[in-house]
This record gives C-alpha cells, structure tokens and sequence, in this order.
C-alpha cells in the first residue's frame, strides 16, 4: 500500500500581514496532515508565499521597496505564522525561489511543446486584486465602480499583447476527469458549480502579461512575464523538485493527494491547474477541497467594515490551540461560518476547559493524591469499564473514514462525546468513595479513565496539539510514537515512572476578559 501522503494550503499573497482566512486554510491542512501520520503516513506538507504578479508589485510601490525586498519581509511574517499556528509543514516554498524558477519555466516550455500556446492581443476586464481575467458577465457596476461579481473587488480594462493557453480545448477531457473522479472536487456543492461552468464551455486563457516586470519572464520574449497563476500552481510540483520527474520526492508524492482552498480559488485549482497538467501530460491531483468563508458577525471580513479579527492577537490572548480549536468546531467545514469572540469563550470554556481540560485535571490530581503519583494497572475491568472503552474502539474506522472525507465537524463532536462520557464515568464510579473500602477497585477505575484520556488525547492531537503534547508528557510518552494503533495498546501506558507535574491545561475565560 502507498503510504505517502501528499498535502498543501495555498500558498499566500504577501501583500499585507497575514489574517484569519491564511490561518484557516493553514490550520484545516495542517489537522489532516498531523491526522494522516497518525495513520502512519509519510506526510509530506507544504505551504508558503505567492510572491509575483501586479498585486504584489503595487504593494511594494506603496511601501516605496523593491518587491523582492518587501516580499522577503512580509515573507517572514507567514513563515512566522506556521511557527505560532504550529503547523507542521516539511516545507515553504517561496515563488521567488530557484527551484520554482526552474519548474515553471518546464512548464510554460511542456505548454509550447504541446500547441497549447499562441500568441494575440488580449482585451478585457482584470481585477489585481484577484489577479483574475472576468467576462462581461462576471462584473456589475456599483457605485459607479465596475467590481468583480463573485468577489466585489474592482477590475479595469486591460488590453495589451498576450500569450494564450487553448483551454477551450481541454473541455471535455474535464468533464470526462470529474465524471471518473467523482472526489476530485470537495464539498459536492462546489463540485457542480465547477461542472456547470466547463459545461458552458471554456474560453482561452491569458497567461502572460506584458505591462508589469514583476514576474517570471517568458522564455525567448522577456517582454512578457508568465501570468501569476500559472506561475503559483505549479509551486506544488517545483517543492517535488520538478522537473527532475525522476527524483524520489515528485515519484514519492505526486499526484498530490490534496489541495486545501478557499471556495474563491475553486476555479483555479480545478480548472486552470488540471488542464495546464493534462497538457503537461502530468498526473493530476487526487482531491481539491474548498472551504467556505470565515465571516465576522456574519460579515466577511474586511478592513472598511472594521470587524477584522486578527489571529494573531488572538493567539496572544487566549492560545494557539483555542483558535485551532475554535475555528473548526465552530465553523462547519465546506460553508461560510461566522465567528465572534462570545462564542470563542464559550467554547473554550465549554469543551476545552470544563470538558477535556477538566477531565485530565482531575484524574491526574487524583492519582497524585492516592496512587503515589502512578497510574494504576489493572486487569479486572468490569462490563462498565470495557464498555466505556470498547465505545470509543470500536469508533475508530468511522473516525479514520469521517477525516478521509474531511468531515471534520462530525469528527470533533464524536470525540467531545468521549470526553464527556469519560467524565460521566468518572463521576458515576466515585473512585473517591471507595478509596478505603475497594481500594483494588479504585485501581482498576483509574486504569481505565487514564486508557481512555490517552485514547482521547491521540484523537485530539491533530487539532489540539500543544495540549496534548503537555499530556503525553505528563504521562511520559513521546508525541513521536504516538499513532492510531496505540488507542488499541493498554501497555502502551508508562506504569513505572510518576506523573510529570502538572500545569493547567486551559484556563477559564471570565466575562470581562
Ligand atoms: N495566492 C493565491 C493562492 C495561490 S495557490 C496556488 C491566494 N492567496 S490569498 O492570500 O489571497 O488567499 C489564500 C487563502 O486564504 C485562500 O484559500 C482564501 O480562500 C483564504 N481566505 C482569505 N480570506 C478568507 C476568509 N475570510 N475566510 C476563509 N478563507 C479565506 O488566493
């Protein structure tokens, strides 16, 4: 069996500081890749900076720097960014790097080879913003202005020289990809909008632009430098060091097994990107998946409306696995989903503290107290014990299969049932009451909640990882061992060493705070 698994979020505009969108599509990638080498995988996770283009070029006029300098700064931000989100990407490609340079002219050259490239004029409406070329009927006029249908953002007439890529060709050969391929593009509903806009037939695509420098020069006419989305999708493939095809890491990982977007670059990645490969005659992807939005109080998030929530400050205040946390049991995976900082505490205080947070709290107290700081082994676990157990073991295909489809949402409330159940035991069987009386008992009571916090603690660790690392090592096992089939391991526990100290896992958040 293949047991390399290949990962991306998409790599960000380095155009201003990172928000709460990157953090999203960052954090979701980052859950399924710390997921799949649970499952023993060979993850392979890569994320990083989409640095050419006109956006960028402008940007960096603004700020009165040479774009390679103002890229190389705001560069480091999101490299920052991965470290306090704790993401554990293997790498972070840069579009201003040599690799890439080198894959993308491989590309652009495959492209010629195969006659899917012309040159014309090219006429239109082009929004910088977007770095997107609309029809007539994607824009509408408001205020006077003319923006962008799908994202508001403003477009003006373009018309200059270009080279074309014959995607009006490359309809069928689509169709026919998402008819095979019925996962290839995720949640269902952005699927169909996908299929319904190819159906329409496509047109040819600009993918060179000749009024900027800002970019990757077009081989044998330096005039024109490659369009920037042509130039960011093949990042996937230059971090695989294409085009050496023959080189362990593109053999090891492509076709990549996902793509993680947001619903806005749907159009991108499951049209543009598939059709440059087919005529690249490259594999395609395995899985493009496109999240929703995160709004705030209901409304997109944007510098005008002022409802901007930055995650780092966040972070800051309440902790990096409360916004991990937060950001996907609240926000339904696939949808647009509102956040607000009353919920955030909520569900700190609710699931994090009071359910999980508590859970460990107590347990490892009370072995402090009575067990001389051990955990208890114990063989004779009555019908209540194996059943609290066996309910969670019995559970694990339907988690493995419910993160295979990325349905995360329905993932996290099983495992927040766990808990809760965890702590209904606990409390039900009083090991505190019978302490004198059934002392062997008691064992056998805590040997079974401490099996079922290291149970609950395997599955959390993808999405809560901080705290449960600060759990395993309470315990005294290393995070680097830790995969699905220990759930099924009770040796797995350390019965000989005492409990680490233990500090608290998440604090409560007052009102006012
Ligand atoms: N550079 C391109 C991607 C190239 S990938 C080959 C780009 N960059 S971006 O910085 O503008 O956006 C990156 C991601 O952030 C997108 O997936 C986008 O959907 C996501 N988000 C930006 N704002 C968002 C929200 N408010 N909510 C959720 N995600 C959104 O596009």
């Amino acid at each position: 069996m293949n047991k390399n698994f290949y990962i991306t979020t998409p790599i960000y505009y380095p155009s201003g500081k990172p928000h709460m969108g990157h953090a999203y599509s960052s954090i979701v990638a980052d859950i399924f890749a710390r997921f799949k080498r649970l499952e023993n995988y060979n993850v392979l996770f890569l994320t990083g900076t989409d640095e050419h283009g006109q956006k960028i070029q402008k940007e960096a006029k603004k700020n009165n720097k040479d774009p390679k300098i103002f890229c190389d700064e705001l560069s480091e931000t999101f490299k920052s960014l991965t470290k306090i989100l704790n993401l554990s990407n293997n790498d972070f490609i840069r579009t201003t790097e040599k690799r890439h340079h080198k894959s993308v002219i491989e590309i652009w050259n495959r492209l010629v080879e195969s006659g899917d490239i012309y040159l014309d004029k090219y006429s239109g409406w082009y929004s910088v913003s977007d770095e997107a070329f609309y029809d007539e009927d994607e824009i509408e006029n408001i205020n006077q202005k003319k923006v962008s249908k799908s994202s508001g953002s403003t477009v003006e007439w373009v018309e200059e020289e270009s080279y074309f890529f014959k995607l009006s060709s490359w309809s069928n050969k689509l169709l026919e990809f998402y008819n095979t391929n019925p996962n290839f593009i995720l949640p269902t509903s952005r699927k169909n909008e996908v299929v319904k806009f190819v159906e329409k037939g496509l047109k040819d695509l600009s993918i060179s632009r000749t009024s900027f420098k800002w970019g990757i020069p077009v081989p044998k006419n330096e005039k024109h430098v490659i369009y920037v989305w042509l130039d960011a999708l093949t990042n996937y493939i230059s971090a695989l060091n294409f085009p050496d095809i023959k080189d362990k890491k593109f053999k090891d990982f492509w076709p990549a097994d996902i793509h993680i977007i947001g619903k806005d670059i749907l159009r991108f990645h499951a049209v543009f990107w598939p059709a440059f490969l087919l005529a690249a005659k490259l594999p395609l992807p395995k899985k493009v998946f496109g999240h929703g939005w995160i709004l705030s109080d209901d409304k997109k998030m944007s510098k005008s409306l002022g409802n901007i929530l930055d995650p780092i400050e966040i972070i800051d205040k309440y902790g990096v696995d409360q916004l991990r946390y937060y950001l996907v049991k609240e926000v339904s995976l696939g949808n647009d989903g509102s956040i607000s900082m009353e919920n955030l505490k909520n569900c700190i205080n609710n699931d994090l503290a009071n359910n999980y947070g508590n859970l460990c709290q107590r347990v490892f107290s009370f072995i402090k107290k009575n067990c001389d700081n051990k955990i208890p082994k114990s063989s004779t676990l009555d019908n209540l014990d194996k059943k609290l157990l066996d309910n969670l073991r019995n559970n694990i295909p339907k988690l493995i299969n419910l993160m295979n489809k990325q349905d995360l949402n329905e993932y996290i409330k099983m495992v927040v049932n766990f808990s809760f159940e965890a702590n209904k035991y606990f409390n039900d069987s009083e090991p505190w009451a019978i302490k004198k009386k059934k002392p062997e008992r008691m064992k056998t009571i805590l040997h079974t909640i401490v099996q079922q916090i290291k149970n609950i603690t395997i599955l959390l660790s993808p999405i809560i990882p901080n705290a449960t690392d600060k759990v395993f090592s309470i315990m005294n096992l290393s995070n680097e061992n830790i995969t699905i089939d220990k759930i099924n391991d009770d040796n797995f526990i350390n019965y000989e060493k005492k409990l680490d100290n233990l500090e608290i896992l998440f604090n409560k958040i007052e009102n006012d705070n």
